[in-house]
């Protein structure tokens, strides 16, 4: 069996992990032989690939980012993409493909088996807004960076008395900006689900300050106020349809400022956050994706992504991952409520 691997959207630590378990076993168990494409679906539209054997995967399981290359590109968007794809993968004699990606590239796996291409779906991203999966690889190391940053911030916030806001990423869902900010102890927590009061807001960062401690406010990049809107980079979308967020956390610092008289400040951690090795749990969890993903692609189960239901490595349908996004529910962020101020 021929099998193709392309990973699509944002990178996120944990992709050479897939690649190299789908790899591995592919070839060592299954005697399988891969073809990589290159920078998401660009690649079977425009025939870009690259060699995908034992060799190519040695030595990428700490390293981050992705082999393969990524990009946002959408085929149902591109004049004859979904035809360019079909014949490509006839060409590269192609009998399944194994596709890494968020809620856009699975998306389009979804489309694409509904259109007859045999796809396996592996779910990426460190929003860990994906359905159907309790976790997708990538959080983890996103939270861990994010966490460390807010233990560093938290000793200068405390040397200069100042409000500290750490802007994270999270468009819809703001499970980063959750988890790192309980992790790291922050005094207010703001995500795309809970639109914001700033009186409230200001009010608890008050409360830090007159005990003598410097606040941390952690606020999801997509966050914003009630009545208000999310703060854009530019309003251009990409071939998904997605606006480029950003600059919630410096609007935020200008208001405590003005309304407290306190100096804040905003850092804004963006890339960082999946940049770099993943941590172990990340490097685990998508390895035991990739040797599941390569597993079903064997047995001929398309249109299906892998996921994580407790400890184990199931199987789900694409439909049922991409239908709606994994958002916070209001009761996991009541945990987090509780300690604000
Ligand atoms: O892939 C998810 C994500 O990291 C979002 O949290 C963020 O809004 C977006 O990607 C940024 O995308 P880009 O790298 O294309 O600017």
């Amino acid at each position: 069996m021929r099998i193709g691997v392309l990973t699509g959207g944002g990178d996120c630590p944990g992709l050479n992990a897939v690649i190299r378990a789908v790899v591995r076993k592919g070839v060592e168990v299954h005697g399988h032989d891969f073809v990589g494409f290159r920078n998401g679906w660009k690649g079977p539209i425009e025939g870009l690939t690259r060699p995908l054997g034992l060799d190519e995967v040695e030595d990428i399981l700490t390293r981050g980012g992705t082999i393969l290359g990524s990009s946002r590109t959408n085929p149902y968007k591109v004049d004859g993409g979904v035809e360019a794809i079909k014949r490509t993968l006839a060409q590269e004699g192609v009998d399944a493909l194994i596709a890494i990606g968020g809620e856009d590239t699975l998306g389009v796996a979804k489309k694409l088996t509904d259109d007859g291409v045999g796809v396996v779906g592996v779910p990426k991203t460190i929003d860990n807004d994906l359905n159907a999966t309790d976790y997708t690889f990538g959080f983890d190391t996103a939270v861990h960076i994010a966490t460390e940053a807010i233990d560093r911030l938290r000793t200068t916030a405390e040397s200069h008395h100042r409000a500290l806001v750490v802007e994270v990423m999270g468009r819809h869902a703001g499970w980063i900006a959750l988890h790192s900010g309980l992790a790291g102890g922050a005094n207010v927590i703001l995500v795309p689900e809970k639109p914001f009061n700033v009186d409230q807001v200001v009010g608890w960062v008050e409360r830090r300050f007159e005990r003598e401690y410097a606040p941390i406010i952690v606020v999801a990049e997509g966050a914003m106020p009630e009545g208000g809107a999310e703060v854009l980079q530019t309003g251009e979308k990409d071939a998904f349809g997605h606006v480029r967020l950003g600059g919630v956390g410096t609007w935020l610092a200008d208001e405590i400022a003005a309304r407290t008289g306190k100096e804040s400040r905003a850092v804004v951690l963006g890339h960082v956050q999946r940049g770099g090795t993943p941590t172990a749990y990340d490097r685990v969890l998508a390895t035991r994706f990739g040797l599941q993903a390569v597993d079903a692609a064997t047995e001929g189960d398309f249109g299906v992504m892998v996921a994580l239901r407790g400890t184990d490595i199931v199987r789900v349908k694409l439909s049922e991952a991409t239908e709606t996004l994994k958002t916070v529910p209001s009761e996991r962020y009541a945990e987090a409520e509780v300690f604000f101020g």
